[in-house]
């Protein structure tokens, strides 16, 4: 008998780790479980006592919501399981008012990007994971902004190009939403603003634990001045790597890799934003 049920972290998070283990050893969620599992909905599909999927559903605010982590047991893929995990997060999704779902998906995982596609969810936006490192170069130098301090002309990077934008992170990484200028104040307030002449970002310093990572947002110059402007913050606050979900074109690529960017060791290069709006 199969069924869908919510989980409860604190009671499940031993079950859950040999769920994922057993599904795939090396997988990346393993890695930091216990902090991933802390923010939002966790579902399971189970026939009988056996676990057979699993997905999170994380409500943003704003009426936005993630999903993610979505997992079937190896053995079980390509028979409809994920699809009928995903139905459940959707009914979650509306029972708690949400209006626009998002997720990434890498452009080789094609099992995904059916499924998501099946469910109503469409390709908005293609991006790419990219990982920078500490330089103790004479970059710009970007610094935290002050109270009601904005950057200084208009945004370039994600937000200027689709009206989406990094939210910011969890434990896991970027999460992709609608813009809304108040987020300024909001990292602002967080001490996530870093501002230099020309130049913004927003950082989360200590993002990752190993290697210490800084999650960045990049929101204002070129990749030539903003790059190393990163690189030598990085440095300054004793971070090993800086990461971010970057816009994606050829052109753009080269470009990243000739600043001595490097594609995430997991991630594919090209990622697609998956958007599913007005959840009837
Ligand atoms: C992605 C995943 C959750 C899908 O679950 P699933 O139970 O296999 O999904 P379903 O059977 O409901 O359907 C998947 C779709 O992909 C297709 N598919 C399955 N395996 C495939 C493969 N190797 N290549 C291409 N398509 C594939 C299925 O035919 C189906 O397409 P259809 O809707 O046109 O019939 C599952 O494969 C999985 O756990 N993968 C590993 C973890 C992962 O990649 N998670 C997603 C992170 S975004």
């Amino acid at each position: 008998m199969r069924a869908l049920h919510r989980i409860e972290p604190e009671l499940d998070r031993d079950r859950l780790r040999d769920f994922l283990r057993a599904s795939d050893p090396d997988d990346y969620l393993l890695e930091e479980l216990d902090a991933w599992v802390r923010e939002g909905r966790l579902w399971v599909v189970t026939e009988g006592e056996a676990w057979v999927a699993f997905g999170r559903l994380h409500d943003l605010g704003r009426a936005e919501g993630w999903v993610s982590g979505l997992r079937v047991r190896a053995e079980r893929r390509g028979q409809g399981l994920g699809g009928q995990l995903l139905l459940g997060l959707l009914s979650d999704a509306r029972s708690l008012g949400l209006r626009e779902l998002r997720a990434v998906i890498e452009s080789t995982n094609a099992a995904s990007q059916r499924l998501f596609a099946r469910s109503g969810f469409r390709p908005v936006l293609e991006l790419t994971l990219r990982c920078g490192h500490p330089s103790s170069s004479r970059a710009v130098s970007l610094r935290p902004a002050q109270a009601g301090e904005r950057p200084d002309g208009a945004l370039g990077w994600l937000p200027a190009t689709d009206g989406i934008s990094d939210l910011m992170p969890g434990s896991d990484g970027g999460r992709l939403g609608r813009w809304d200028p108040s987020l300024l104040d909001r990292w602002t307030m967080e001490g996530k603003l870093y501002l230099g002449r020309g130049l913004a970002a927003a950082v989360q310093a200590d993002w990752w634990p190993r290697p210490r990572t800084m999650w960045v947002h990049p929101l204002q110059g070129t990749p030539e001045e903003l790059v190393p402007a990163l690189g030598a913050l990085a440095d300054r606050l004793g971070q090993e790597a800086w990461q971010a979900f970057l816009p994606s074109s050829d052109a753009l690529r080269q470009t990243y890799a000739a600043l001595g960017l490097t594609p995430h060791p997991f991630w594919g290069d090209r990622i697609h934003l998956y958007e599913h709006r007005v959840l009837r």
